[in-house]
Order: structure tokens, then sequence, then C-alpha cells
């Protein structure tokens, strides 16, 4: 019989990437691989949600091939995993056995930018890299003072050279990414994290080819897309994060019209970008006023290109709400499948909802009850 919710139930493709279905795992960091290698644990992690009908996977941020990628973060992030020298071995052991689930598995390419610490991670007397040398406004930051007190001294504005080496990092990683028979590759772009602190203002003050009117403040994003795009060849999909809100600030913007948002979204598309993953934090609300389409909805309407929803998909509350607030697993898939019937979007990204219960899915389809919400597995994933 059919049922609302069959939409989310039929295949997507996008270029070589078939899935038998919408639903996405969202990336989200484990800190369980030392030295940066992804053991049996992380495979048996991801080879778990894939035996569980999740259609495709965005691994955890994966840190690009260059010194200054990772460190401490905002949330004390250690033993992130990344994608070269004898991580390209171990992640197509991760990819084989999604594969031989059912499943498709892309990695999420991160490099921290002015977010990580000074100090930390694999090559700790390496800068961290800021476009203008500051971390941002720290007035609106809900994070430990001592965090705050670590990384507000300004660093040096990145140079020419270290624009370049990150862009060919990024490309390097991408190739790996094939290299380990990965489905695709997806750039994080979001959050303040470094192409993203390039995007906002709060962040980028050069007044040089990388910073001034938003042409110039995407054009790192674009030239990164650019030479993925060149080391993974045409047929590759390359997915982009992207958000409004940053660490620094969950209310900040980076644009406040629609047309604000085509003239960033629109040179990424145009660049290579084959998806748009559209980071909310509750998938259905509006992103600008007049409407109530969300982002995922803009990113689609003004790219043309297809688009992820997330935030709040199996669950009551959003992600910040749930640290303070009783957080219940829910089926919300009627709105969910309401929005995508009416081509707001294409997938169905899920973050928390598939660590607290990796058979989340399925359940949904046999309209089985859920495993708890717990806010201590954020600490503890298996
Ligand atoms: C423990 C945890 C780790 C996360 N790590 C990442 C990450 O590495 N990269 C990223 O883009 N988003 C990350 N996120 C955000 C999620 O991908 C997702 O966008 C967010 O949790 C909202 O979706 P949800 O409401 O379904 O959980 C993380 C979220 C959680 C809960």
């Amino acid at each position: 019989m059919a049922s609302p919710i069959d939409i989310l139930f039929q295949p997507f493709g996008l270029k070589n990437l078939k899935l038998r279905n919408r639903f996405v795992m969202s990336p989200m960091t484990r800190n369980f691989s030392p030295g940066g290698i992804p053991g049996e644990n992380v495979a048996a992690y991801y080879r778990r949600r894939a035996a569980a009908d999740v259609g495709l996977i965005i691994t955890e941020g994966i840190g690009v091939d260059h010194p200054s990628a990772l460190g401490a973060g905002s949330m004390g992030e250690r033993d992130v995993p990344v994608l070269h020298g004898d991580a390209v071995a171990a992640w197509a052991k991760v990819t084989a056995g999604v594969h031989a689930q059912g499943g498709a598995i892309i990695p999420q390419l991160w490099h921290m930018g002015g977010i990580r610490r000074s100090g930390t991670g694999p090559f700790p007397q390496y800068p961290s890299m800021r476009p203008s040398g500051i971390w941002g406004p720290t007035e609106k930051a809900i994070l430990p003072p001592d965090y705050l007190h670590e990384v507000s001294p300004p660093t040096t504005p990145m140079s020419e050279n270290d624009i370049a080496d990150i862009i060919a990092a990024y490309a390097r990683s991408a190739a790996n990414a094939q290299a380990a028979d990965f489905d695709g590759v997806a750039i994080h772009a979001a959050h303040g994290y470094l192409i993203d602190s390039f995007f906002w203002p709060g962040t980028n003050l050069r007044d040089d080819a990388w910073g001034g009117d938003i042409t110039r403040r995407v054009r790192f994003g674009v030239e990164v897309v650019k030479a993925v795009r060149a080391a993974v060849g045409p047929n590759f999909p390359v997915i982009l994060r992207f958000s409004q809100w940053k660490i620094q600030d969950y209310d900040a913007r980076n644009a406040q019209t629609p047309d604000e948002l085509a003239s960033l979204l629109g040179p990424l598309s145009e660049g290579g970008v084959d998806l748009f993953d559209a980071s909310t934090r509750k998938f259905t609300t509006p992103a600008f006023a007049g409407s109530d389409m969300g982002l995922a909805g803009w990113a689609k309407k003004l790219t043309g290109k297809p688009s992820m929803a997330v935030g709040g998909i199996g669950l009551d509350k959003d992600l910040q709400t749930s640290f303070v607030e009783e957080t219940r697993m829910v089926n919300n898939l009627d709105v969910v499948a309401a929005r995508m019937a009416r081509g707001e979007f294409d997938l169905a990204g899920m973050g928390r909802a598939l660590i607290m219960d990796p058979e989340w899915v399925l359940k949904a389809r046999r309209s089985e009850s859920f495993q708890p919400f717990r806010l201590q597995a954020y600490g503890a994933l298996d």
C-alpha cells in the first residue's frame, strides 16, 4: 500500500553515485582514530549503519593533507582521522565494509582553520590558519572560557603560499578518496571552519583578492572546489556543506537575502559542486522571511542543483537544545516526505538519531520504536 513516506525510500542518482534511498548519515566527529588511522572499530561503526539501510554515509570530518588542518577545536577534538599515507588503505577497508552492505560512503574533507587551538593536533608547532588572523567575535560564542582565552590572540593572516598549499591539500585528499574507493567527496565549508571563515565578514577582513565583497569572500571556496573537481574528474560526485550559523555565533548569517545566497552558492555550483548540504539546526526553519522554505530548499532553487536538508530529523529538539532539555527520538518523516514531495530537497540528512539508534531507518519503515536519546552517547559512539 502506498504511503506518504515512500518517497524517502526511492533510489537517487548523482553522477556515478547510486543510492538505494534518501537517508544520509550526516558527518559526525568521533575521536576514535589514533594517529589519524581509522581502525576496525571505525569500519564496524559505519558498516552497522549501512547494514540497517542508511543509503549514504558521510563520514566524520577528515583532516585534509596539510599540517595545520587538525587539532583540538571548540569540542576538544583529538584522534581525528586523515586521508593520506597509511590512512588510505585503512579507509579502503571501511568503504569495502559499507559497500558489502549495499551502502555508499563519502568522506567529509575538513580543515579546522582558526577554530583549532594553537599548539594542538598532530603538528602542534604549526600555526592555525585564519584569513585575517582573527578567531572572530567572541561575545556571542557559547563556549568554555578557557577555550576562548586560548584562541583569542590574533595569529598571522594566511599568506598567498598558505592559501595555495591548502587548496592543493584538498585536491590531494580528494584524489585519495578515489584511491580508497569512496563514492564521492564532501567538502566542509560550514560552521566557521576554514572555508566558511573566508565566506564570513566576521572572520575575513582581507582587502585583497580573497576578501572584500561576497564574490571575493567566496573565491577561496571556489578555488578549493575547482581543484577538487580537477583531481577527481567529471563523474565523481562533489558535495558541499554550508551553513549560516558559526561556532563563533549561532545567529550569524553569510547571506541576509536570497540574492546574497545566490552570490555565494552560484560560483560554488559553477566551480563543480553537484549537491548542496545545507546545515541547519532545524530543517523546517524558514531561511528567509516571506516563505516557509528551509535553507536546503533555497540552495536547490537558486542553483538548480539537488540539495540535502538536515537538523532535527528523528528528534524533537535541535542539537544545541538537546544539551539542556530532555530530548526524545520521534518519527517525523511525514514532514520530511511532504517537503521532499513538493521538491524542496532530495536527501534527508540525519545526525544524532543515527548515533543513538543505528537501525533508525529500518525501524521507521516498520513503525517500530527507537532506542532512547542519550546525551552521553556523543562521547562513546559505537
Ligand atoms: C557528536 C557530533 C559531531 C558532529 N561532527 C560534525 C562534523 O565533523 N562535521 C560536520 O559538518 N558536522 C558535524 N556535526 C553536525 C551534524 O552533522 C548535524 O548537522 C547536526 O547534528 C544536526 O543534525 P541532527 O539534528 O540530525 O543531529 C556533528 C554533530 C554531533 C552531534
